[in-house]
């Protein structure tokens, strides 16, 4: 009895002194976007909601391998902080089996830049950097592919583009924004106005300084530049 007594305090003093040792390694995540370089809420986090969330996917009704992409916590599920190799979502998105790879076709697969951001962001240790960027540049002749076509590339066009777009709806040529532009869905859905589906889904607006991007595009005339 004595010694079972014994190894049941043993067993709780380990105990502690794990949760004591996860509890400074967590301390240790630098957590301000002067310190790590990548914003989360600006740059990971849209990557994964407009690749990874869409109908079927791992949002929070589909739950596709039971995850949940849409908050911090439920990426995390995938993520082994510091560690790129060691994490499921840089596993899933490097495959060379084509059977396995995230997206999986006939989704485009994400770009090498995407795809090193991701890894440079889980080396550092994955923390939420939100509240990022405060200052934007003063805009003039704003040019559709080459300031607004690579911000919907980015956050829309994971369900926007390919033979069967979310809500039937292309935003990845001029041609295709153009009707949503006229309609008034386009603008109406980044910036959150009243009457049209909040855009991207599920997760918070696009950043300030890339809204005035596309807003300023729409309001020199949305031109094919
Ligand atoms: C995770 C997938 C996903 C992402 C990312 C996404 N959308 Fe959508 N979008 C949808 C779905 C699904 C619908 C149709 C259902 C609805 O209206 O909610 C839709 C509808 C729309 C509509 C029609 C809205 C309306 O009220 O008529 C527009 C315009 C649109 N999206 C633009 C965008 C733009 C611009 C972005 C990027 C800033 C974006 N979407 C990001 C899935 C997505």
């Amino acid at each position: 009895m004595k010694s079972v007594l014994k190894s049941l305090f043993v067993v709780s003093i380990l105990g502690c002194i794990s949760i004591m040792f996860h509890n400074c390694s967590n301390d240790q995540i630098p957590v301000s976007y002067e310190e790590v370089g990548i914003c989360f809420e600006t740059e990971i986090f849209p990557i994964l909601i407009s690749n990874c969330t869409m109908s079927g996917c791992h949002n929070p009704t589909d739950r596709a391998e039971d995850l949940d992409y849409t908050t911090y916590e439920g990426i995390m599920e995938s993520v082994k902080r510091f560690n790129p190799e060691k994490s499921k979502l840089y596993e899933y998105i490097t495959t060379d089996d084509l059977g396995k790879i995230m997206p999986p076709p006939p989704s485009t697969p994400l770009t090498a830049e995407q795809i090193n951001l991701i890894h440079d962001w889980i080396e550092k240790g994955a923390p939420e950097t939100i509240n990022c960027f405060t200052v934007c540049d003063t805009l003039t002749n704003v040019s559709f592919s080459m300031d607004v076509l690579p911000i919907l590339d980015s956050k829309c066009n994971g369900c926007h583009s390919g033979p069967t777009p979310q809500g039937g709806i292309d935003q990845s040529t001029w041609s295709a924004v153009i009707r949503t532009v006229n309609d008034g869905s386009f603008l109406g859905s980044i910036v959150h106005e009243q009457g049209f589906s909040p855009m991207p889904p599920l997760s918070p607006k696009l950043p300030p300084c890339e809204i005035l991007i596309i807003e300023t595009w729409v309001n020199e005339g949305a031109l094919d530049n």
